[in-house]
């Protein structure tokens, strides 16, 4: 036992090359140590995978913005918008097409066929164009005879040659969607394109998403990379607050390998405030959720900017640990979300969903911090660690539909 213990924390080293390893005489052992077999566990548990996804997914996807107003030429102009915006630098590597990129009719073979009007070029040349950019392309289908658009065929069927086809081109990434399946169940369409994917001779990253149908949380890991815990999101306050309401019970079941997915980043697309939109990135970063960009970066405003290539709060969803967090404290309009990090430190996000300001507090008890740790805080969003340190709490005042991101860590 010993043995096999110490080769699978050898293991974990090597892979998680930044993970410092606590000995148990400094900083919070109760928080390590609960952390250090979490991620032992989740090592196993992602293994059973296709080895994609240790931390959630980052990238770009057409439909929120564009939805089926695609072509070539933006998923090109994506592409270098992710490069020369430095966006790729901060770890947005996939860009995604969805729905509306084939014909409605596959050719004589059963081959699926990109859409002659809008990708005359073909997919394998955009995957080829994407690669050379340092990227990864990212295709849709759906499980069902048509997709959700009904502008091209599902995968159904068709789901072994689909994923060689996906394959043959370079695909990295599949978005598989849930639309006019013929009433099965998704537990029995996804494992047929999971299967078909794992013999397609490409690590593809596979993406469920059935809308949370049947809580695909608690059978997603084993066929899938992440799972849509929820219906679509819309640009709005209270859509993006309920995705992220549906997705929160289900923590425990992601980590590395596997994640909750409360639908595609809305920043950037115009329908909420500046701090709404930090909320949003927030709680998606702090879910660990897939952080797909679903705004024209090809045009990026410098707010938008702003938001999403926030260096520390990107690091926070792709903390190499892997454990979303949890919703620990919530009164009235006031919640504290808290998940533990590598190295003893703790990710905690204060959110204000009332119109006004309000004086919102952290329990240590609450985030999971023995009583006497002496913690010094790093605000995210300002950027700027804090002079004071804090013992059994921390308190701050956040404005309306607003939050305030901490990093707690333990000093001596
Ligand atoms: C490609 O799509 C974009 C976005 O919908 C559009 O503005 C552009 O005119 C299209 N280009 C072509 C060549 O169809
Ligand atoms: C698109 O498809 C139509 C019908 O199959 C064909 O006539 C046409 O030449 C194609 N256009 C291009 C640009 O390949
Ligand atoms: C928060 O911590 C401070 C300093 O440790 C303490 O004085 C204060 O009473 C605490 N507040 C609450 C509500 O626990």
């Amino acid at each position: 036992m010993a043995g096999r213990k110490w080769s699978d924390g050898l293991l974990l080293a090597v892979l998680f090359a930044c993970v410092w390893w606590p000995s148990s005489a400094d900083g919070a052992p109760g928080v390590a140590s609960k952390a250090e077999v979490d991620l032992k566990s989740r090592y196993l548990h992602y293994k059973q995978a296709n080895g994609l996804g240790l931390t959630p997914p980052m990238g770009w996807n057409s439909w929120n913005h564009f939805a089926c107003a695609i072509n070539e030429t933006v998923i090109r102009e994506t592409a270098d918008a992710l490069v020369s915006t430095g966006l790729s630098k901060l770890g947005y590597e996939y860009v995604n097409i969805d729905d509306c990129w084939a014909e409605i009719a596959r050719d004589y073979n059963g081959n699926l066929v990109a859409k002659n009007t809008t990708f005359p070029s073909g997919i394998k040349a955009l995957a080829d164009y994407v690669h050379s950019k340092g990227l990864k392309l990212g295709i849709y289908s759906d499980s069902g005879y048509f997709t959700c658009s009904r502008t091209m065929p599902g995968s159904l069927g068709h789901e072994e040659q689909d994923a060689k086809t996906f394959a043959a081109w370079g695909i990295d990434y599949l978005k598989y969607d849930n639309c006019n399946n013929g009433g099965t169940k998704p537990t029995v369409r996804y494992p047929i394109m999971s299967h078909a994917l794992r013999n397609a001779g490409r690590p593809i990253f596979f993406s469920l998403c059935e809308w949370g149908d049947l809580h695909p949380a608690l059978w997603g890991a084993k066929l899938g990379n992440s799972w849509r815990t929820t219906n679509d999101i819309a640009d709005t306050w209270d859509s993006m607050m309920s995705r992220a309401d549906l997705n929160e019970p289900y923590a425990e079941y992601a980590g590395p390998g596997g994640w909750n997915d409360p639908d595609m980043l809305e920043v950037g697309n115009g329908g909420m405030t500046k701090s709404e939109y930090e909320v949003h990135f927030s709680i998606w970063a702090i879910s660990k959720a897939p952080l797909l960009l679903g705004s024209d970066i090809r045009k990026l405003d410098k707010e938008t900017e702003e938001i999403v290539s926030n260096k520390e709060v990107i690091a926070v969803n792709q903390d190499p640990l892997g454990i979303q967090a949890k919703k620990v404290r919530s009164e009235g309009d006031q919640e504290v979300w808290a998940g533990p990090l590598t190295g003893y430190r703790v990710a905690v996000l204060l959110v204000n969903r009332g119109m006004y300001r309000y004086t919102v507090i952290a329990h240590w008890d609450d985030i999971g911090l023995p009583p006497i740790t002496v913690a010094e805080a790093r605000d995210l969003w300002e950027h700027k660690t804090l002079k004071n340190k804090f013992v059994g709490n921390i308190t701050a005042t956040v404005g309306g539909r607003s939050c305030r991101m901490f990093i707690l860590k333990p000093v001596a």
